[in-house]
C-alpha cells in the first residue's frame, strides 16, 4: 500500500495545530475513511479539527478532488453542446430549479439537473417533483443523456456513484455539529457538481435566517470559495449571493411549491420568485452563449413565460420522466392536506422579520420534510405565507395557512409559527433579493 508510512494519528495532530496538510495527507484521509479503514471516531476528530482550525484553498481543491474522484465523474462533452447547471445552497421554500430549468431550456440551454433531497430545515428539489404523479427522478445514465439530447432537460436525483465520500462525510458531520463550516460545505457542493460534469456552474449562494450560512460575510467568503474550486477545475462559474431571510415566494412545503411553480411559469407567480429566476435564466443565456449580454438575456426569459414555452418545456419534461402532465392544468390533482388551519395576527403592525429558519423546521414537524432518515414526507404538507416583510397586517388578519393530515400537531405548529413573525410599529424595508455577483 503507498501511503503505508502516513498516519490518520499525525494527520490529525497537524491540522488541530494549525498547520498545511498535503494533497497526498487529504486524498489519504477521504480514501481511507470511504474505504472503510480510518474509522469515525478519527475521521470526526479530523472533521473538528478542519472545522476550528479552517483550511488553505489549495487544502479544500485537494479535499474536493479526492471526495469528486471517490465514485464517478460524468462526462457530458459527449454530448457535444454546452450545458449549464445552477446549484442552491438550500433555503425555505426554494423552488427556484424547477421554473428556472424548464426556463433555460426552453431558451436553448442543455440543463443537466442533479438534485438532492430535502436537508435539515429546507427542502429538496427531488421531494417537490415527486409529488406529481408519476414522475421518476431515478433515471439511467444512459436514459438521462437520451433526454438531455432530446429534450435539453432532465431533473433526477444524485446517484449512489457521485461523490459517495461525501455523502458518508456529510452524514457523519450531522451528528458531529461539522456542517457549518465554510471549506467543508464548499468541498461537499463541489465534489458533486463537479462529478456531475457540467462545463458551465451558476451557484445560489443563499443568506439570511433559512440559510445554511446566515451571515452576509460568512455567505460571500463561501461564494468566493466555490468560485475558486471550479476554476481550480477548469470550469465556467459564477456565483449570486440571494436573500433568504424569507421563503421565496408564499409556499413551502411540496406540492404546494410545485402549484406556485406552475402558476410562477404561466406567469402569474409571486414577483420575487419570477424576477430571481429571470436573472438566473439570463446569467445562463450568457454563460451558455445564447445570447450577448445580460439583458437581452432577462428579455429572452421574460418572452418565454409569456407565450408559454417555459410551461411547454415542463411538461416534456413532466411527460418524459413518465409524470402525469394534467397537473400543469388542474393543480387540484396535486396531493393536498385533509387539515387546513388559518394563524391569524394577534396585533396589527408591520412583518419585520420572519425566523426563516423555525418556519423550514415548523414545515418539517408537519410533514413537509423528514424528521429521520427513515421517516416518508406528506407531498401535500405545508405552510402558504399570506405576508410577507415589509406588508401591514390587522389583528385578526390570516399571516398563514398550515397545511397537514396530522391533525395532533396542528396546535404546536400554530404556536411555532406565530413566534417566526416579529411585528413592528415601523414600516421596515423590504430585503434586496440579489445581494452580489461573485465571479
Ligand atoms: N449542501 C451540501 O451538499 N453540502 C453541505 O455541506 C451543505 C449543503
Amino acid at each position: 500500500m503507498a501511503n503505508i508510512h502516513l498516519s490518520p494519528y499525525e494527520i490529525i495532530l497537524k491540522k488541530r495545530t494549525g498547520e498545511k496538510l498535503s494533497g497526498r495527507e487529504i486524498d489519504f484521509m477521504v480514501r481511507g475513511f470511504n474505504g472503510g479503514i480510518i474509522p469515525s471516531y478519527q475521521f470526526s476528530a479530523f472533521l473538528m479539527a478542519v472545522f476550528f482550525r479552517g483550511m488553505s484553498e489549495n487544502e479544500v481543491f485537494s479535499l474536493t478532488k479526492s471526495m469528486m474522484d471517490s465514485g464517478e465523474v460524468m462526462d457530458l462533452s459527449k454530448l457535444g453542446r454546452v450545458t449549464v447547471d445552477k446549484h442552491s445552497t438550500g433555503g425555505v421554500g426554494d423552488k427556484v430549479s424547477i421554473v428556472l430549468a424548464p426556463l433555460a431550456a426552453a431558451g436553448g440551454i442543455t440543463v443537466p439537473m442533479m438534485c438532492g433531497r430535502s436537508l435539515g430545515h429546507t427542502g429538496g428539489t427531488i421531494d417537490k417533483l415527486e409529488s406529481i404523479k408519476g414522475l421518476n427522478t431515478n433515471l439511467s445514465k444512459k436514459d438521462f443523456f437520451g433526454l438531455l439530447k432530446k429534450s435539453n432537460i432532465a431533473i433526477i436525483s444524485q446517484t449512489e456513484k457521485i461523490a459517495p465520500a461525501d455523502k458518508k462525510i456529510y452524514a457523519l458531520r450531522d451528528v458531529t455539529a461539522t456542517v457549518d463550516s465554510i471549506p467543508l460545505i464548499a468541498a461537499s457542493i463541489m465534489s458533486k457538481k463537479l462529478a456531475e460534469g457540467a462545463d458551465t456552474l451558476l451557484l445560489d449562494v443563499k443568506t439570511g435566517s433559512g440559510a445554511f450560512i446566515k451571515d452576509a460575510g460568512n455567505s460571500e467568503k463561501l461564494a468566493l470559495l466555490m468560485v475558486k474550486i471550479a476554476k481550480s477545475m477548469k470550469r465556467k462559474c459564477v456565483a449570486i449571493i440571494t436573500d433568504m431571510n424569507q421563503p421565496l415566494g408564499y409556499a413551502v412545503g411540496n406540492s404546494l411549491e410545485i402549484k406556485e411553480c406552475i402558476e410562477t411559469l404561466k406567469d402569474r407567480g409571486p414577483e420575487d420568485l419570477k424576477s430571481i429566476c429571470v436573472e438566473f435564466a439570463a446569467y445562463m443565456f450568457v454563460m451558455g452563449g445564447k445570447t450577448k449580454n445580460l439583458q437581452s438575456g432577462r428579455m429572452l426569459a421574460l418572452k418565454l413565460l409569456k407565450d408559454g414555452s417555459a410551461l411547454e418545456k415542463l411538461c416534456e419534461m413532466i411527460q418524459n420522466q413518465g409524470g402525469d402532465p394534467d397537473v400543469l392544468k388542474n393543480t387540484s390533482l396535486l396531493p393536498s392536506s385533509k387539515y387546513i388551519c388559518r394563524l391569524n395576527s394577534p396585533k396589527r403592525g408591520y412583518l419585520k422579520k420572519l425566523n426563516t429558519h423555525e418556519i423550514g423546521l415548523t414545515a418539517v414537524m408537519i410533514g413537509a420534510g423528514r424528521k429521520d432518515m427513515s421517516s416518508k414526507i406528506d407531498p401535500g404538507a405545508g405552510i402558504i405565507l399570506r405576508k410577507k416583510i415589509g406588508d401591514f397586517t390587522g389583528k385578526g388578519e390570516t399571516l398563514a395557512t398550515i397545511h397537514t393530515s396530522d391533525k395532533n400537531i396542528l396546535k404546536h405548529a400554530k404556536e411555532r409559527l406565530l413566534r417566526s413573525f416579529i411585528l413592528s410599529k415601523t414600516k421596515p424595508d423590504r430585503p434586496k433579493l440579489i445581494r452580489k455577483i461573485i465571479r
